[in-house]
């Protein structure tokens, strides 16, 4: 059965939504699932913008085809070249062989990449640069270049005569969509924010430059609608989450808040973790712990997008640190979180270490610092050391 939806005049959603997947990127729990957006342009022309992924590809073709209600499809717009949205490319050609493909530069050798042997249909290719537009009757199309938000290929599409903003990535989040598929139609700050800042984070957050760019682009834009290739579609208070991107992306805190992230074999790490969880608290101050072996770790790295001071608290392992927080501090680094104040427990029954070699790996992230208040557990923490946990608690709290 199709299942699109309009969502401005002329242009209608066909996206899907999978609820079987796992981990998207076979990496990130998506116990919510995800969308796959997609979207026709009905005019003199008709356009398809972008395709979907492989796993809701009957539903997407199906769904595509009920759009066009037997017209032909003269453009396809190809954002973005990711299989989650570029899947089904080759079959859109199949079943509407006139189709002519609508890219840029970038974009060329990444279709033959994926889709040799449609050699013809890549070479008549339409290939759009900066500013170009493509008029379709009412409706034109223009295209914003987004470099690495998230992939080096990825451009935006504006649509002028309904101020459509076809994002890409951008302002994605994880998450099916439940029947409704506009953002003021859900529950969005209370059951879509958290999975939008871990999709940010994790997906994008590592080109936080890239997209101040592309916002700085946007701002320029009469958008009314923001249609992103996953999540819920925005056409009402679109500042309110673009600021959300503004902040993500300027890797600002979201809160004046404190994150305390703990990793523990027997449970004493975890005590002193929350001991001082408790006293932060005591100061008035917004504290969310989490155990490290029980959230995934792009979980925690989307609070500490969210969070102003990080408490990241690890027994020693093997002479390194206890692995959930040495490999959370290297995604960190590899996602390019900075300006962000850390304070250290560290445990260890003979030869405490962790401290010592988290302090270095939070010292290769920019502009990052760690409060001297360290808290250093022997085995398990004891009375002896309040004075202790208060200083470090008085730190964090002085930190925000
Ligand atoms: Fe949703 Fe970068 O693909």
């Amino acid at each position: 059965m199709q299942n699109i939806q309009s969502i401005a005049d002329g242009i209608f959603y066909v996206g899907a939504s999978d609820r079987r997947l796992a981990k998207f990127e076979n990496l990130f729990p998506i116990p919510r699932g995800v969308s796959y957006n997609s979207y026709v342009i009905v005019d003199d022309k008709t356009a398809l913008m972008d395709t979907a992924d492989a796993s809701v590809g009957g539903q997407f073709l199906e769904n595509v085809a009920a759009a066009l209600a037997g017209r032909g499809l003269d453009y396809l717009v190809i954002d973005h070249m990711e299989p989650d949205h570029a899947a089904m490319v080759e079959a859109v050609l199949l079943r509407w062989p006139g189709a002519r493909l609508v890219c840029n530069a970038k974009t060329v050798p990444m279709l033959r990449m994926y889709f040799p042997g449609n050699d013809a249909a890549i070479a008549s290719a339409l290939v759009v640069k900066e500013g170009d537009s493509l008029s379709l009757g009412r409706h034109t199309l223009s295209f914003v270049m987004a470099p690495m938000v998230h992939w080096p290929e990825v451009m935006m599409s504006f649509e002028s005569a309904t101020g459509t903003l076809f994002s890409a990535d951008a302002f994605g989040t994880f998450g099916a969509l439940d029947g409704a598929i506009f953002a003021d139609e859900v529950a969005f700050p209370t059951r879509w924010l958290d999975d939008a800042r871990r999709y940010y984070a994790n997906i994008v957050g590592k080109y936080g430059v890239q997209v101040q760019g592309v916002l700085k682009k946007a701002a320029g834009l009469p958008i009314r609608t923001i249609a992103p290739l996953h999540g819920p579609i925005w056409r009402q208070d679109l500042e309110w989450f673009i600021g959300k991107y503004d902040l993500w992306s300027r890797c600002e805190p979201e809160e004046k808040a404190v994150t305390v992230l703990y990793g523990s074999m027997y449970g004493n790490t975890a005590s002193a973790a929350n001991a001082l969880a408790a006293r932060i608290a005591a100061q008035g101050v917004k504290v969310a712990v989490h155990d490290l072996s029980c959230v995934d770790n792009s979980e925690a790295v989307a609070e500490c997008w969210r969070a102003a001071v990080i408490v990241l608290a690890a027994p020693t392992y093997n002479g390194g640190i206890y692995l959930p927080a040495g490999e959370l501090l290297d995604d960190l680094k590899a996602l390019g979180l900075h300006d962000r104040v850390f304070a250290l427990v560290e445990n260890g029954s003979w030869a405490p270490m962790s401290g010592k070699l988290m302090a270095a790996k939070i010292g290769e992230l920019k502009n990052c610092t760690v409060l001297d208040q360290k808290v250093t557990v022997r085995g398990r923490l004891t009375a002896a050391q309040d004075a202790e946990l208060d200083a470090c608690a008085l730190a964090v709290a002085a930190a925000l």
